[in-house]
């Protein structure tokens, strides 16, 4: 039994959602408390509580460490598949990247960075569409890097382990055929393609690598968890990484950057690939 009165479980939430949003820029409001108790409970159980609200205090008067960050990233919302939006590998392939291939035909190099990667299917999409449409980059330098700030879903995709129907979400027999091996128990992607992709954790709302002049940066179905503030700070961060020709911003199917002039939309067909607000479109 509950025996923490109803407005000191809602005061637990309340700053426990505080906490979220400062560490890791997940925004939520009282109306998802029901998110945060349904997601947590299992976790307060297996930590010894009692109920959620309990955990939630003792995170709410404790310095930040483990369990903190696993109530945080248990909070984060990792659905993906391969593939996913048609529209987005359409655009890249017809105008994005044959643009990036012009300009880099000198250094023959591409920079990718897929940010907020999840269990991997982005990156690894990306590696098969590359291999797929674009033969005449064998020969030149691709660097493809994976970042997300969940540890366990960057386990996942630093295994490349997928089940039948996580594969079957995207990819066709063929390339189920030729980009993965069957397991004991699951698929496992090609060791070559793992190996094109360096996966690293990395916050948004934190420090960034040093690395900059990225020609491509994915950062699709993560902003839209965060608040205005915090998508502007970390847009901030965006903008003098991309590479100052053509890097391009690619954002989810559904977002759209509102008071942002630093970046402006690349595409005339929909809204989601932006680029530096100094380069011609
Ligand atoms: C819905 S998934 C998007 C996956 C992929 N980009 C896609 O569009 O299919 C959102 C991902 O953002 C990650 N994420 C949430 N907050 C983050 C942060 N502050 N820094 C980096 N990644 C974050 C989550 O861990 C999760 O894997």
């Amino acid at each position: 039994m509950n025996r923490i009165k109803p407005d000191r479980q809602l005061k637990a939430v309340m700053d426990f959602l505080a906490q979220l949003r400062k560490h890791i820029g997940l925004s939520f409001g009282a109306e998802k408390r029901y998110l945060v108790e349904s997601r947590l409970s299992p976790l307060a159980q297996k930590a010894g509580f009692t109920n959620v609200h309990d955990l939630l205090i003792q995170l709410n008067t404790s310095v930040v460490g483990e369990l903190h960050w696993q109530c945080f990233e248990t909070m984060t919302t990792q659905e993906t598949q391969f593939f996913r939006d048609g529209f987005f590998f359409e655009t890249l392939r017809k105008e994005i990247l044959p643009a990036l291939i012009q300009k880099r035909q000198g250094e023959k190099k591409l920079k990718i960075w897929s940010a907020a990667v999840s269990t991997g299917q982005e990156a690894y999409s990306l590696a098969i569409f590359l291999e797929e449409q674009f033969p005449e980059l064998k020969s030149w330098k691709i660097q493809i890097l994976a970042t997300d700030v969940s540890d366990k879903a960057l386990q996942v995709a630093q295994r490349g382990e997928y089940e039948i129907q996580d594969l079957e979400r995207g990819l066709s027999p063929l390339q189920i055929t030729r980009f993965f091996t069957k397991g004991p128990v699951d698929f496992q992607i090609a060791p070559w393609l793992r190996e094109a992709i360096q996966f690293q954790k990395i916050n948004l709302i934190s420090a960034w690598p040093a690395e900059s002049s990225w020609d491509l940066i994915l950062m699709r179905n993560v902003l839209i968890y965060f608040d205005q503030s915090t998508k502007n700070k970390v847009l901030e961060k965006v903008s003098p990484a991309l590479a100052d020709d053509v890097g391009t911003l690619v954002l989810g199917s559904s977002e759209t950057l509102i008071d942002f002039p630093k970046l402006v939309r690349r595409s005339a067909a929909r809204g989601f690939f932006y680029q530096r607000q100094s380069v011609e479109a």
